[in-house]
């Protein structure tokens, strides 16, 4: 990550800068939790996208570095809510927003996130994007929306889970992509950039829902099944339903229908010895190769070069 991050330096400090920068406001509290956020840090992998696709588009101009601004503000103001919506205690590997401030100042900080990104959306002033990113922050919402609907399911197919993560998750990484070309005036290559967004988007988020089960709080920053006691029928559930033993069918069925993480540690153990994880790796896999294929278009660069192995990368994460 270090050595995809080095393609992009100066302009990726860039961001980060310019996002400080426009945390302002005249109410502490505001800054005070933007800041609480911010300042954990976080891969900051949606900014990188933005930077990479321009730069292999040829040029990395001031308005990339605000669109990279834009859409990190996007998606910390839905991590604002996510966090207040799924319960969430550790973020980033501190207690989260809500836990911290409580419920009500998180969801009103993202809402200040929402509009400041709409904000510097219009200093850009480019309809077009405007219109992108209007509709992907539409989307993103319905995508949790639906998934909440279906929480405490147990009969949700895969179809149903595909399109939540298409929805919630991939959709912000392919506008990341294809808003970037928007701007370098490549429309050529926006529709490359989009399918290579929203197909490592769905890898990306079919990583975080393994990792929900198996992953180590002291990397990922985040407490093993959240999902698991939100009730959420993600793949390797889903997996499970279809796949398992009649006891394990009967656990999961309970668990996701009771919203309870009571039998997490037998259910990661179902997770782990049912074939689910490879089976959700597998998809991830299928999802980050159409993503290295969709870039095939793009002239040879460093940048492209990049993209290409944090679709590597977003396989083998831990954090
Ligand atoms: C978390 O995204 C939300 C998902 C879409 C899974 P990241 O894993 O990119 O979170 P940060 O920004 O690095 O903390
Ligand atoms: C991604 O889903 C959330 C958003 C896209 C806002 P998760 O609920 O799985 O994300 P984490 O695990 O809380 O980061
Ligand atoms: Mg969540
Ligand atoms: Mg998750």
């Amino acid at each position: 990550m270090q050595h995809i991050r080095q393609v992009v330096d100066s302009e990726f400090n860039s961001v980060n800068d310019f996002i400080v920068e426009q945390l302002h406001s005249r109410v502490a509290l505001v800054e005070n939790i933007g800041h609480y956020i911010i300042d954990a840090g976080g891969k900051r992998l949606r900014p990188l996208l933005s930077l990479l696709s321009a730069g292999a588009l040829g040029k990395i101009d001031h308005d990339h570095i605000r669109l990279a601004a834009v859409i990190e503000f996007i998606h910390t103001a839905t991590l604002l809510h996510d966090d207040v919506v799924d319960l969430s205690a550790l973020r980033r590997g501190r207690p989260t927003a809500n836990a911290e401030f409580g419920n009500a100042p998180s969801v009103l900080v993202g809402d200040f996130l929402y509009s400041r990104a709409f904000q510097v959306l219009v200093s850009i002033g480019n309809m077009p994007l405007m219109a992108l990113l209007s509709d992907t922050t539409n989307t993103v919402a319905e995508g949790e929306v639906l998934q909440l609907a279906r929480a405490g399911n147990p009969d949700t197919d895969e179809d149903t889970y595909f399109n939540v993560i298409r929805s919630k998750t991939a959709v912000l990484f392919a506008a990341a992509c294809s808003g970037a070309a928007l701007l370098s005036e490549q429309s050529s290559q926006q529709q490359a950039l989009y399918d290579y967004g929203l197909n490592l988007g769905i890898a990306f988020q079919l990583i975080d829902d393994i990792l929900d089960y198996e992953g180590d709080p002291t990397e990922t920053g985040k407490n093993v099944g959240d999902d698991l006691a939100e009730g959420k029928p993600t793949l390797p559930l889903i997996f499970i339903l279809q796949n398992g033993s009649a006891t394990q069918k009967q656990q999961v069925q309970r668990a996701i229908s009771e919203k309870s993480a009571d039998e997490l540690d037998s259910i990661v153990a179902a997770v782990k010895q049912s074939g689910a994880l490879d089976y959700c790796r597998d998809a991830a896999q299928k999802y980050s190769q159409a993503a290295i294929h969709a870039l095939q278009s793009l002239p040879p660069s460093a940048h492209k070069d990049a993209l290409s192995k944090l679709c590597e990368l977003a396989l083998q994460r831990k954090s």
